[in-house]
């Protein structure tokens, strides 16, 4: 019996955004094929190691460093998933959502354009990351989170709820690396709405 299946690389049909091209998106769609690959290769490396029912010392340095690289690697692909799934072309460039998440948006922040402002502003923070906006299960809150890497400030039981890609090969292809600015409104006109309001509802608590 194998120990897990190995994740399968899903499709997205996403060309004919607005602002972030089919070539762009073409690039990013194989590079989140390498984050599969890499994880299910990682994962596979362990299992080689502790299937003897032990890790000896001899294969304590290999397996640590494999085990970190996991968290690099599958938080890499998990990350691309929910960022290439909260994009839909047509969306209508909608300023805002009317729905569930403009209402916790408010609640959280004062205004929707408030916590608008503060994601963006995420996005905008120098170097490689994601920027993150999160529900708290325990109160139904959303807050805006910056994430290192892939791996670097994710916080444990919140549920991503809006995902924005922000390592320059994101929109290197469209825009200078002074334009980030410009990227993330491209990525706003494009939000699948629908998709965000959907993770919400397997998050807020029942009471
Ligand atoms: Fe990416």
């Amino acid at each position: 019996m194998k120990l897990y299946e190995p994740h399968q690389a899903h499709s997205f049909d996403l060309h004919g955004l607005e602002g972030i091209s089919d070539q762009t998106l073409e690039m990013h769609l194989k590079l989140y094929e390498g984050y599969v690959k890499a994880t299910n290769k990682l994962r596979t490396q362990l299992y080689e190691i502790i299937k003897d029912g032990k890790v000896d010392q001899e294969q304590m340095p290999v397996y640590s460093e494999l085990t970190r690289r996991l968290g690099f690697e599958y938080n890499g692909m998990v990350l691309h998933e929910y960022y290439f799934s909260n994009l839909t072309r047509g969306s209508g460039g909608l300023p805002k959502p009317q729905g569930a998440f403009a209402e916790i948006a408010k609640d959280s922040f004062g205004s929707f354009d408030l916590w608008r402002t503060d994601f963006a502003s995420v996005g905008m923070m120098r170097g490689v990351g994601w920027a993150i906006c999160y529900l708290d299960p325990a109160n139904g809150r959303v807050s805006n989170h910056w994430v290192s890497l892939h791996e670097n400030g994710n916080i444990a039981g919140f549920l991503p709820l809006l995902v924005m890609d922000v390592w320059e090969h994101a929109y290197l292809l469209d825009y200078k690396p002074s334009e980030r600015s410009d990227y993330i409104e491209a990525f706003f006109s494009n939000v699948n709405w629908k998709m965000v309001e959907e993770r919400m509802e397997l998050g807020v608590p029942a009471l």
